[in-house]
């Protein structure tokens, strides 16, 4: 049954019916997801409980995957999920109680909480996420996603011309460190992963629009004064991040939400940190190989 999409926002986003993603699929089902992400930017797959070796395996058929954050935190922060390229976005340590709210795993949690595209501080960046949803807390922990390719249409003419030639460089750990106050990194570790640069507009090779590449790991804009450019940093990523052009996304056990992190950007929304929040993440890497074929 070939891919059917409904809209989930007037700008962006799609749910997804047709394919069942806990298989393998066939070359021809991974070309119609890719031409939808190319389109809608996110797809919702509704219903479809998967295994973390399911989801690794669904995954693996869109590029290699990414380790992003664990490439500094696999030595501080043990992993629960049994798979290296299983993300455990969650508030529950190794033993499977709720983690310490000083710890590394917990100001990853609130760091989740700003607008971001995963992986944007490394090179090559990460270009689609699958987010599946295991435990939801019962208030708060909603997603929420804005398209980049929304906000360079909607920027006024003067400002797209301001901004077209820039950059900005990226940092890894600029939200942890400068923003949220986690003091616990060591100089080793704040090398593991060094800033990365970006044009401030870039082009989305699948659909061919231009995007306002903006998120929070952005520090600042490389030959402006560094307090005007921050400025501008955060004006841009308000003007993306509009309630209206956002898309809130309510989870439900067994939704999996797959995004292309070189359209939008998202953000987890607060929820009361001593409730379990348990989702899995798994991200690949922006490059061109060939798509795995089916079995
Ligand atoms: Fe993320």
């Amino acid at each position: 049954m070939p891919l059917k999409v409904r809209k989930l926002h007037p700008l962006f986003g799609g749910e997804a019916s047709g394919i069942d993603i806990s298989k393998s699929l066939s070359s021809a089902e991974v070309a119609e997801i890719v031409a939808a992400m190319d389109v809608y930017g996110i797809l919702l797959f509704r219903g479809q409980p998967l295994s973390g070796d399911q989801q690794i395996a669904y995954a693996q058929h869109f590029g290699p995957l990414d380790l992003g954050l664990r490439k500094i935190n696999k030595t501080r922060v043990k992993h629960r999920l049994g798979h290296e390229a299983l993300i455990d976005i969650s508030n529950i340590d190794e033993s499977g109680n709720i983690a310490d709210r000083n710890s590394r795993k917990m100001f990853s949690q609130l760091a989740n909480q700003l607008w971001h595209s995963d992986s944007s501080f490394q090179q090559p960046a990460a270009r689609y996420t699958t987010l599946h949803s295991a435990v939801n807390p019962s208030w708060g922990g909603e997603t929420e996603f804005a398209d980049l390719r929304a906000a360079w249409d909607a920027l006024p003419d003067r400002t797209k011309a301001q901004i077209e030639n820039l950059t900005s460089e990226h940092f890894a750990l600029h939200s942890r460190i400068n923003l949220l106050g986690d003091t616990g990194y060591t100089e080793a570790e704040k090398g593991v992963l060094p800033p990365v640069t970006w044009p401030l507009v870039r082009t989305h090779p699948g659909s061919g629009r231009k995007l306002l590449w903006v998120g929070i790991h952005a520090t600042h804009i490389p030959g402006m004064h560094i307090g005007e450019g921050r400025l501008l940093l955060a004006e841009l990523l308000e003007h993306a991040t509009q309630p209206d052009v956002v898309y809130r996304h309510h989870w439900q056990p067994g939704d999996t939400v797959m995004w292309d992190n070189r359209a939008t950007i998202h953000r987890g929304m607060r929820y009361d940190l001593d409730e379990r929040r348990e989702l899995r993440r798994v991200s690949t890497e922006d490059v061109d190989v060939p798509a795995r074929q089916a079995a």
